[in-house]
C-alpha cells in the first residue's frame, strides 16, 4: 500500500526560532509514534531549508522545497538550482502551484520545464493542478486538469509521471476555509488516474494524488477514505506543528482500519 502523504507548505511563514521549535515538536511526537501509514514532509521557505535539514537530523520526516528554477547554474541572480535542493537533502518539489501561476504569471509551458529539470536530477515533483471558481462553474474541471497535464505528457511522456506526486488543488479551495466536496474530489482524483492509465497502468497505480485547498483536522476524515486520495498538500493548517501532528496522528488512525 502507497504510504498517505501528507506534506505541510509553509508558504511565506516561518522564521529560525519556529523552525527549531516546530522540529523539535515533530521529533517528540516521532520518539514516541512509528509512522506506518503515512509519509510526512515540511516546505519552509529556502531559507530555512538547509537549518531545516540540520534539524531534522534523520527523523521519519523528509523535507520538500516549495519551488526551483529552470536553470542549473549561471547568471540567474536571485534563483535556486534543483542541484543545489539536492545537496541539501531535498525530497520533494512543489511545482505548478496556483499562487505561482498567478503572481508569478508561471505557464505550463514553465512548469514543464521545472518538472523536468526535476525529474532529470532524481527529486520528485508535486505538479499541482486545479481550476478556478469560474472552471468549476462551467464544468471546465477535468479538461484544465487534462491541460495541465498534457503539456507534460507531450513533452516528457508518460514515463515522467513514473514517481511523481499530483496535488489536486481546486484554486477556489486554497486558503479560503471552504474545502471542496470529498465525494467530487474523489471523482476528480479518479479522472486524473484513469487519464494517466490510459497510457501506463503501471504508472497510474502508483502516482499519489494528494489533494490540497483547506484541509485541516476537523474536515480530513472524508477525505481520507476515499480511495484515489493519497495524500494532503496542506497550507494554513500546518502552521503549528501542534496541528500538523494532530492531523498526521487522525490520519494514522483511519488509514490503519482501511
Ligand atoms: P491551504 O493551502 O491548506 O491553506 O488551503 C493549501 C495549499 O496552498 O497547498
Amino acid at each position: 500500500m502507497k504510504p498517505f502523504l501528507i506534506i505541510g507548505n509553509w508558504k511565506l511563514n516561518g522564521n529560525v526560532l519556529f523552525v527549531k521549535n516546530y522540529i523539535n515538536k515533530i521529533k517528540n511526537f516521532l520518539e514516541k509514534t512509528k509512522l506506518n501509514f503515512c509519509e510526512i514532509s515540511i516546505a519552509p521557505a529556502y531559507t530555512y531549508l538547509y537549518l531545516s535539514n540540520i534539524c531534522l537530523n534523520n527523523i521519519q520526516m523528509n523535507l520538500t522545497a516549495q519551488n526551483v528554477d529552470i536553470n542549473l547554474y549561471g547568471s540567474f541572480t536571485g534563483e535556486i538550482s534543483i542541484k543545489m535542493l539536492k545537496d541539501i537533502g531535498i525530497k520533494y518539489v512543489i511545482i505548478g502551484h496556483s499562487e505561482r501561476r498567478i503572481f508569478h504569471k508561471e505557464t505550463n509551458e514553465y512548469i514543464s520545464k521545472k518538472f523536468n529539470i526535476i525529474k532529470s536530477n532524481g527529486l520528485i515533483p508535486i505538479l499541482c493542478i486545479g481550476e478556478t471558481e469560474l472552471q468549476k462553474n462551467m464544468n471546465q474541471t477535468k479538461d484544465i486538469c487534462a491541460e495541465q497535464i498534457d503539456i507534460i505528457l507531450k513533452t516528457q511522456g508518460i514515463e515522467a509521471f513514473d514517481n511523481t506526486v499530483i496535488a489536486y488543488e481546486p484554486i477556489w479551495a486554497i486558503g479560503s476555509g471552504k474545502s471542496a466536496n470529498p465525494i467530487e474530489v474523489q471523482n476528480i482524483h479518479k479522472f486524473i488516474r484513469k487519464y494517466i492509465s490510459q497510457k501506463n497502468l503501471k504508472i497510474s497505480k502508483n502516482l499519489i494524488i494528494q489533494y490540497g485547498g483547506s484541509i485541516n483536522k476537523n474536515n480530513m476524515d472524508i477525505f481520507i477514505k476515499q480511495k484515489d486520495i493519497n495524500g494532503f498538500l496542506i497550507g494554513k493548517a500546518s502552521l503549528t506543528a501542534e496541528n500538523f501532528i494532530s492531523i498526521v496522528k487522525k490520519a494514522e488512525k483511519i488509514m490503519s482500519f482501511l
